[in-house]
């Protein structure tokens, strides 16, 4: 049976509706639109066109988009005195520095220059620990709009295995503090991991998050499981694929993610959630 698939295009436009009603009314209300700046450095293709469908989501949230496009060669010292002044600036309610930075910047030193409150990536230390600890946070875009996906289709996240394949900082690492959360049993396979094979065909729900096109096969997915493809990963023909081999998996999965048109929306409508949960937050 072919797997259903999970429809991060519907469900990201209707977060992003949601945003732009609640943003509509604080406006109508008399005060000032959330505010976003973004931030990109050097002209990395796929930077661009992630960058360009984040202001253009802005738009239509109704959040205003402030860029700053920086050359490659822009310093450290450069970088984080513009990130003071964003920080120092009441008008400003959300900072994204688009990854990856060129080498000769440590993106660590930028990411924890940015004020905790305005960190719509979540990225930083603080909202990290936070959300270790279960507080109340700035999440991370992308495990947050995988577990909204989840969510949102009614899929069973308490008591599910969940095999996460890939260990980083932006989405393996905080998917799993996601899913353990929400009451899954978290499996977390990476490079050195024995029988990444193995683990995720115990799985109720597979994440992919390596960004190593197709390394998760079609029989690696328990027939019925949920697969969740956070890979976006452009082919030398120029066609995006996932992580995952998507149709070997969907002859296998209940639910699937296809690339594009997934979590890739979703990750996008998630920060415009974020930037509006700071803007509200700063502006109590
Ligand atoms: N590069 C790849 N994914 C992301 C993301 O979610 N946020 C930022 N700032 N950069 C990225």
């Amino acid at each position: 049976m072919a797997a259903q698939i999970l429809d991060g295009k519907l469900i990201s436009q209707e977060i992003i509706g949601d945003v732009r009603a609640r943003v509509d009314a604080c406006v109508a209300a008399g005060k000032r639109a959330p505010s976003l700046a973004v931030i990109l450095v050097g002209d990395n293709p796929a930077s661009q066109v992630y960058v360009g469908n984040k202001k253009r989501q802005c738009a239509n949230a109704g959040i205003q988009s402030v860029a700053y496009d920086l050359p490659e060669t822009v310093t450290e010292a450069e970088l984080l005195a513009l990130v003071a002044r964003l920080n120092a600036d009441d008008s400003v309610d959300g900072i994204l520095v688009q990854l990856p930075l060129p080498k000769h910047i440590d993106a660590e030193a930028i990411i924890e220059m940015i004020d905790p409150a305005k960190d719509v990536d979540g990225f930083h230390p603080y909202n990290m620990g936070r959300l270790a600890l279960r507080l109340p946070t700035l999440r991370s875009c992308t495990p947050r709009g995988v577990m909204t996906l989840l969510q949102r289709t009614g899929i069973q996240i308490k008591g599910a295995d969940a095999v996460i394949v890939g260990a980083s900082n932006i989405v393996g690492r905080p998917m799993a503090l996601e899913l353990l959360l929400a009451g899954a049993t978290v499996t977390v396979c990476h490079r050195f991991s024995k029988d990444s094979a193995a683990k995720a065909r115990e799985a109720d729900i597979v994440v992919a998050g390596a960004g190593v096109p197709g390394l998760v096969k079609g029989d690696w997915i328990k027939p019925g499981a949920v697969v969740i493809d956070v890979g976006i990963n452009r082919l030398p023909n120029g066609k995006l694929c996932g992580d995952v081999e998507f149709e070997a998996a969907s002859e296998r999965a209940s639910w699937i993610t296809p690339v594009p048109g997934g979590v890739g929306l979703m990750t996008v409508a998630t920060l415009m959630q974020n930037t509006f949960d700071a803007y509200l937050k700063r502006n109590a």
